[in-house]
């Protein structure tokens, strides 16, 4: 297990409580939904999430959507995602612990609607906000994402940018445990999205978000406001 792994089962109890992840999820939901298909398309899609944590994003798009996959490779995170569904509606989401691999996993073949096993189950959208500064091998995420979906489904994932060594001031030099890379940059996604085999890649700014951060880097005193702008890319698989 990964050291980034055991990180985020310290986190998972206190994850909620972050204003900053709360708030990139909440600006995050609109930039999803406005380049996702209208409501009475989307009704119908069946979706993954990657690296759902406890499930911020996963409640805010179930509601739009027939189903919803979340997983989470932190059984911590996982376990507090699972502890808020007795109490949401729709009932279409189901928790999976696991760092996935391979698209014909069989943890991720059962309906959370009808509770039926589907072997090879595929999907019509694969979502991942806040992730892939985490991930070792991008190219190898993306190919497994790519397996996962139906054709013509949609991979679209969030995460901020790496707009040059400032980005660094995301994490405080005391949390850079599992982080790969200090954002994303945008020539590296989209070289990705289309080495995986999606087409019609597109990459672009969704927010600005506001985060306070180390006034000095190792200081541990977080009083300094900077702003960070998040990517939002996507692309389809033929
Ligand atoms: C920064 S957190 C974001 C969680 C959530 N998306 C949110 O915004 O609150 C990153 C999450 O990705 C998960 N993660 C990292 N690599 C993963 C992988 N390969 N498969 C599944 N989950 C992964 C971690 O366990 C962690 O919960």
């Amino acid at each position: 297990m990964s050291s980034g792994n055991e990180r985020f089962n310290e986190d998972a109890l206190a994850w909620d409580t972050q204003p900053s992840v709360q708030r990139a999820t909440a600006l995050a939901h609109p930039a999803y939904l406005s380049r996702l298909p209208p409501p009475a398309t989307l009704s119908t899609y069946d979706v993954l999430e990657i690296g759902s944590g406890t499930g911020l994003l996963s409640l805010r798009i179930s509601p739009s959507v027939r189903s919803l996959t979340a997983v989470d490779a932190a059984e911590g995170m996982i376990a507090m995602l699972t502890a808020k569904l007795p109490t949401h509606t729709p009932p279409n989401i189901l928790p999976v612990c696991a760092l996935l691999e391979d698209p014909d996993d069989p943890r991720i073949g059962t309906d959370p609607v009808t509770n039926n096993f589907v072997r090879n189950r595929r999907f019509d959208l694969v979502i991942s906000h806040l992730v892939l500064h985490h991930i070792p091998s991008p190219p190898a995420l993306f190919s497994t994402l790519y397996g996962c979906l139906k054709s013509g489904g949609t991979v679209m994932v969030t995460d901020y940018e790496d707009f040059g060594p400032e980005a660094r001031r995301f994490h405080p030099e005391s949390r850079m445990d599992g982080v790969e890379r200090h954002g994303v940059r945008r020539a590296d996604v989209r070289a990705w999205l289309e080495g995986a085999g999606f087409v019609d890649v597109r990459v672009e700014t969704a927010f600005e978000m506001e985060k306070k951060v180390e006034t000095e880097p190792g200081s541990g005193v977080i009083e300094h406001d900077m702003v960070f702008p998040f990517l939002i890319c996507w692309g389809t698989k033929p």
